[in-house]
């Protein structure tokens, strides 16, 4: 592990993280889609049609950063404005070879970036209540449940909604 810059492209924003060594974060490009929905269905337990993915690239593609090393993509994080003030990270996942060694930390600090240079105030997800990795991860990462939505899933699993505000 060491100290590097990541940058988003065309937005001109660095930030200092900790990333396995070779590993960068950029803007999402139309050739990540199809790694990206691999990503999806291996690391989510849900069925996303790559018709989502291409609606998210081509409408909210301002935070929807991928993480990629010498040899491919392996992470990303999508997050598209709730309201004016509020992101909403709409699914977040990194490659099971690597996880746990930091990437989704990153992403998380890159989303959290992109949200505070647009003087947003708070981040929102939709965790699966049965997710206790996930739940614990978004949990030490300063979010707070603030509701649950029954049946959210396909497999009517429930959700818990959690919040966290930005500090400016
Ligand atoms: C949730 C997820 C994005 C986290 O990404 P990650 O790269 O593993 O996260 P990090 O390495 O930054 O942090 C993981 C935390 O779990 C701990 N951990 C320990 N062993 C681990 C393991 N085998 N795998 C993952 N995390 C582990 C890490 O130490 C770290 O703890 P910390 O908070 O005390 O630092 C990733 O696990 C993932 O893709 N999960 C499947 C998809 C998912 O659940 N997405 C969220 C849906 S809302």
């Amino acid at each position: 592990m060491n100290t590097i810059s990541i940058m988003l492209n065309n937005i001109g924003t660095f930030l200092p993280s900790l990333l396995p060594e070779g590993v960068k974060i950029r803007r999402i490009e139309s050739k990540d889609l199809s790694t990206v929905k691999m990503l999806a269905d291996s690391r989510l337990n849900e069925d996303y049609s790559t018709d989502l993915f291409r609606f998210f690239f081509e409408n909210h593609n301002g935070c929807f950063l991928v993480a990629e090393d010498s040899y491919a993509v392996i992470g990303f994080v999508i997050g598209i404005p709730l309201d004016a003030r509020t992101l909403r990270i709409v699914m977040l996942a990194v490659d099971d070879r690597i996880s746990g060694m930091g990437l989704g930390s990153s992403l998380m600090d890159a989303s959290r970036e992109y949200a505070k240079d647009r003087m947003m105030t708070s981040i929102v997800l939709e965790v699966r209540a049965k997710n206790d990795m996930a739940f614990e991860f978004y949990s030490k990462r300063g979010f707070k449940v603030t509701g649950m939505i029954p049946n959210y899933y396909n497999d009517k699993s429930d959700a818990f909604v959690m919040k966290r505000f930005l500090e400016m």
